[in-house]
């Protein structure tokens, strides 16, 4: 017994020594326990997660807007600043060692989750692959995925509150694997395969949430583990599968950078990976390049579509003025790449919707190098999470800071002079590669449903979610009236 005390209260100093605030640091949020840190909070439901994450993002501004907290035995620093955020996004272009340990098996090289020589390489190489000229070249399919919503939302027109984000998810998802690997995969496939990916990143939670499954050790014995290693498995050979179509098609008709129907102009992503020299991508980092943009390219903007519409039902004012542009500028027809400049209030409803439900609320980073920032260092070893919640809610937006205000971004006045308080595609040189892409199907989609149905929702009711992206869970149903009926 005496020796249990005695390791025990030597454990007890050497947590009290490990945690121990050191000069230059930050202040440590409040409510660590010894051994297992602020682990604690953030487990149980993802609504759950997502509380802890807003609130840790309103602590940590009230601590002058860096601080940390332990997960287990991890320190993660944490940042609400603006200029904080730019300086070490510039600065440390590691993910933090979750996302990446986590995800290596299924997403290994992506862009999204690789080290930093695999993700400067890779940048370069896909980069092209998102210029303006093959962007413009997917307006057909970004008008024809509106046009096909719009069908569909007819079985639901009038009869009162539906689920949206059914819908949504779905067409962003046929959209992504049109514009990225063409018809090499059937619906079924594509929903299946949408459906592995997401429990896939559920289940990633799931393990960061719980610090004993951080051990690799544990986690090989975990049912977590065996749950993940079929979505892996049934991921890879539906990627692999779509891979050998796609090469088989281009050598049969014998075109390598054309699509063998429609619009010539069309390139999809995969057919743009094809395309570089034979060699400069093996299969393999092809595959995890795929299967990066299918992950990144549709939840992302379905979201945001799902919370837009869901404000915009909120809002009459709002949808009024979005439907006089929308006449306007399109009156009846399809959206062309030129009106999409056009479109100025349109836009600042999405970024309004972006800012306001921040759609990534954090990102990870690891400290691989001291960062000066403002008012501290950040020392190396540690991760740290970019909280783009807080710098969403940052007082610089001024005192309306938590209200939906699409004009705000009419007016330069009216927001923050700093080019990082909008973080929506989180900022410096490792940002989104697809957020003009996402803004330009975004836009088309709703151009397509505006203007044909009226929405009516109440935004106040949602319940929100963190399972990778913020997600609402209840209260979100919307209900639509035909326009052409009233
Ligand atoms: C509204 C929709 C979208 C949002 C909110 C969004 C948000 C983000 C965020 C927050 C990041 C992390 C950046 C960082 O680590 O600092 C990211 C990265 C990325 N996104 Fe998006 N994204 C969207 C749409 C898309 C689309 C449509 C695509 C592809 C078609 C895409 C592809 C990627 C890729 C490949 C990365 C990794 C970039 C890199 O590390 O170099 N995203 N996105």
């Amino acid at each position: 017994m005496l020796w249990l005390l005695i390791l025990l209260a030597l454990c007890m100093t050497y947590w009290i020594f490990y945690t121990r605030r050191l000069p230059d640091e930050p202040p440590m949020l409040p409510g660590a326990l010894p051994f297992i840190g602020h682990s604690h909070k953030l487990m149980g439901s993802t609504e759950n997660f997502w509380k802890q994450i807003k609130d840790m993002s309103y602590k940590c501004m009230d601590l002058g807007h860096v601080s940390y907290f332990y997960s287990g035995p991890y320190k993660f620093y944490i940042l609400t600043d603006p200029d904080d955020i730019y300086k070490l996004s510039n600065t440390c272009f590691e993910k933090d060692k979750f996302s990446h340990d986590f995800t290596k098996e299924l997403l290994g090289d992506g862009l999204l989750f690789s080290r930093v020589p695999t993700w400067k390489r890779h940048r370069k190489l896909i980069s092209p692959a998102f210029n303006q000229q093959i962007l413009d070249g997917f307006m057909d399919i970004f008008n024809t995925q509106g046009r096909r919503m719009v069908q569909q939302l007819k079985q639901v027109d009038g009869k009162g509150p539906f689920d949206h984000s059914h819908y949504v998810r779905q067409n962003f998802m046929e959209t992504i694997c049109l514009t990225a690997l063409d018809d090499c995969i059937t619906e079924e496939e594509a929903v299946n395969y949408v459906k592995a990916f997401e429990s896939y990143l559920n289940n990633n939670i799931v393990r960061f949430q719980s610090f004993w499954l951080h051990s690799k050790f544990l986690y090989n014995f975990s049912s977590l583990k065996k749950k993940q290693d079929a979505c892996m498995k049934f991921l890879h050979d539906t990627s692999d599968s779509v891979l050998r179509k796609k090469r088989a098609q281009r050598k049969l008709s014998k075109v390598s950078n054309t699509r063998k129907d429609t619009n010539p102009k069309v390139k999809v992503f995969m057919d743009l990976m094809l395309d570089l020299d034979e060699g400069t991508l093996t299969d393999q980092e092809i595959r995890d390049e795929m299967n990066t943009i299918m992950m990144a390219g549709h939840d992302t903007s379905a979201n945001v579509i799902v919370f837009a519409l869901l404000l915009i039902g909120s809002y009459p004012d709002v949808q009024e003025r979005i439907y006089k542009e929308l006449r306007e500028v399109l009156k009846d027809r399809d959206v062309e790449k030129q009106d999409l400049s056009r479109l100025v209030y349109l836009e600042a409803v999405l970024k309004e919707t972006m800012r306001y439900y921040v759609m990534a609320p954090f990102v990870g980073r690891y400290i691989d190098q001291e960062v000066k920032l403002k008012n501290c260092t950040l020392k190396p070893g540690h991760n740290c999470l970019m909280l783009f919640y807080g710098v969403h809610r940052n007082s610089i937006w001024g005192p309306d800071v938590e209200e939906f205000i699409p004009e705000r971004w009419l007016d330069p006045a009216k927001i923050p002079n700093n080019t990082s308080a909008f973080t929506g595609f989180s900022i410096g040189k490792r940002n989104c590669i697809g957020k003009a892409y996402a803004m330009m199907s975004m836009k088309t989609l709703l151009s397509h449903l505006l203007r044909r149905y009226k929405l009516h929702a109440n935004h106040t009711n949602v319940v929100l979610k963190l399972d990778v992206l913020l997600k609402p869970v209840s209260g979100h149903f919307i209900s639509i009236e035909d326009r052409l009926k009233l």
